[in-house]
């Protein structure tokens, strides 16, 4: 079986926060890193989504070009990652040849099987800068819910997707005036012609967050195409200054990435259709957040049967739910939200990775609190996990200069011990296998209860003078326990994880189809020894507070 993991594509408009951090990346890697571990064949794609209307506007108004504004974040954003511990494979963009041709080859595909259709449709124009306004070129007064601050194609406020020409009181974003109608020919994807097929495939698939509002409404055609130059050239006559809507190239970038990847590592020139011509042997799995629910599991999946070329259709698309912050919902405008290059250059990238694997917003939206924070790093990781590990290691090197030497001897009570031990660890696996990275982490720190238990309870200390042997059995055990934390925790805390196995001694692999294997006995000689984590204290938490919000 192989595995081919994406994440959402991030678009290439400005950095990415915490939110987005906890809904598709990091979940994502936690998965692949599991996977890795299991010795499964993986490959983990991503790269930034560089088109559509929010980049040229933002673009035009910083006088600058698209290719400006989608440089300088892609390189924050994979900065970002880089700092998180991100492990893809690739980490590519969708503004490049291999993207384009694979969407113009989509689309004509498409339009071959007769799955397109082309309409004259009215949209809004602004006389004065002679252009039409899709989108988020426009704004005005929400027909649904009358909040003066909606765009195109979407109100913020109440949630709902609009069409531009619904709004009320319209306005050009650019210059201010009021458009004017116009009629514009566009290209449909009719997605009306996938209704039955999608609904049956749809009902093989049991666990998926549901879309029924759209089944109840019907499918309709959508519009593929915008009247826009910054995009991907709607590849048909007469579409001269179209492209394609970047909904419709974004997902493209999946395969487009997998293309680029192989090619990089020389493989085979097919290699990659394998990968996504590969049937059951693959299982494909999309990482998102839930706004994005409504194009792969319907619009995407559609585009990939249009094209009736033995495609494969998602097998998983694990959406999470929202991130908030302090209570409050995260808002880039009110710079209620935190930077993911930022933050991480103030905070053990692995402190915050494990917290938002216990937040992780898996089935109701979760909240990010700085005390949260606080407590799973200080309570959880240095308190528990980081506690058992300096305890054990400075008692080492104190009283037996780093080496456990001589006869062993072990218990019954040792038996017991790890049979609990290796229940969690089960479970752990499972927890990851199944996308509950939450469960996971807990189940995690419960071996670190039960290690500090069997310390407190064997006393270690006392039998080093009474029972040397059994003194030295002790203290190989809770090597391994410390051995197995870091072994299951790699997914989670990848950087602790490695510096616990050079503690050791041990080689940097982290192999989970052996958990159960012990691999360490006397004669070990433990490595330098180094604090795991670090306490945050109440300072820095308030410093981190202040920050949130515009009066800082
Ligand atoms: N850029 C989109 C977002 O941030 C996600 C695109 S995912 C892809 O919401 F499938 F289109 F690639
Ligand atoms: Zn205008």
């Amino acid at each position: 079986m192989k595995y081919l993991v994406t994440s959402a594509l991030p678009y290439a408009n400005g950095p990415i926060h915490l939110g987005h951090l906890a809904g598709a990346y990091l979940p994502a890697d936690v998965f692949v890193r599991y996977l890795r571990n299991m010795k499964r064949d993986v490959v983990y794609v991503c790269g930034t989504d560089e088109h559509g209307v929010p980049i040229t506007i933002n673009a035009e108004s910083r006088g600058i070009t698209p290719e400006d504004v989608v440089k300088e974040n892609h390189e924050l954003i994979a900065r970002g990652f880089e700092m998180a511990e991100m492990s893809f494979d690739i980490f590519s963009g969708t503004h490049n040849d291999i993207e384009k041709e694979l969407s113009q080859d989509f689309f004509k595909r498409l339009d071959k099987n007769g799955f397109i259709s082309v309409r004259n449709v009215e949209q809004l124009y602004c006389e004065h800068d002679k252009m039409f306004l899709p989108d988020r070129y426009v704004e005005g007064t929400c027909p649904i819910c009358k909040d003066p601050g909606a765009r195109g194609d979407q109100c913020d406020k109440c949630g709902n997707a609009l069409n531009s020409l619904d709004l009320i009181n319209p306005k050009c974003k650019i210059c201010g005036q009021t458009p004017v109608r116009k009629t514009s020919k566009h290209w449909f994807l009719d997605l009306d012609k996938f209704e039955k097929r999608l609904d049956a495939w749809l009902e093989t698939k049991e666990n998926w967050k549901s879309n029924v509002q759209w089944f109840e409404r019907g499918l309709e055609p959508r519009g593929i195409t915008r009247d826009i130059s910054w995009g991907v050239p709607v590849p048909v006559e007469g579409a001269e200054g179209k492209v394609l809507y970047v909904w419709f190239d974004a997902p493209i970038g999946y395969i487009a990435f997998t293309k680029e990847l192989f090619a990089k590592r020389g493989l085979d020139e097919n290699e990659w259709e394998k990968w996504w011509k590969g049937g059951e042997d693959v299982k494909l799995v999309h990482f998102i957040g839930k706004d994005n629910i409504v194009f792969h599991s319907i619009i995407w999946p559609a585009m990939l049967m249009g094209q009736e070329d033995g495609w494969k259709l998602p097998d998983e698309i694990p959406a999470n739910e929202f991130l908030n912050l302090e209570g409050q919902k995260i808002s880039t405008s009110r710079n209620w939200a935190i930077w993911v290059h930022e933050f991480l250059e103030r905070f053990n990238p692995d402190s915050v990775r494990f917290y938002l694997a216990t937040i992780a917003p898996e089935t109701k939206d979760s909240d990010f609190s700085f005390k949260g924070f606080q407590d799973a790093n200080n309570g959880m990781l240095s308190a528990i996990y980081g506690n058992f590990v300096n305890r054990n290691l400075a008692f080492i090197n104190k009283f037996f200069g780093g080496k456990i030497e001589g006869e062993i001897k072990f218990s019954e009570e040792d038996d017991k011990m790890w049979e609990d031990v290796n229940r969690e660890l089960k479970e752990i696996l499972d927890c990851y296998e199944t996308f509950r990275v939450r469960d996971a982490a807990f189940h995690i720190m419960e071996i670190g209860r039960i290690a500090n238990k069997y310390f407190d309870t064997m006393a270690p200390w006392a039998l080093r003078k009474s029972d040397p042997e059994r003194c030295n059995g002790v203290f190989v055990n809770c090597l391994n326990l410390i051995d197995k934390m870091a072994t299951v925790l790699e997914p989670i805390t990848p950087a602790a994880s490695r510096k616990v196995k050079r503690m050791l001694n041990l080689p940097e692999v982290f192999d989970f189809t052996k958990l159960c294997e012990h691999n360490i006995s006397n004669g070990i000689k433990l490595g330098e020894v180094e604090i795991l984590f670090g306490k945050i204290d109440d300072e820095t938490i308030a410093a981190e507070k202040s920050r949130l919000g515009n009066n800082h």
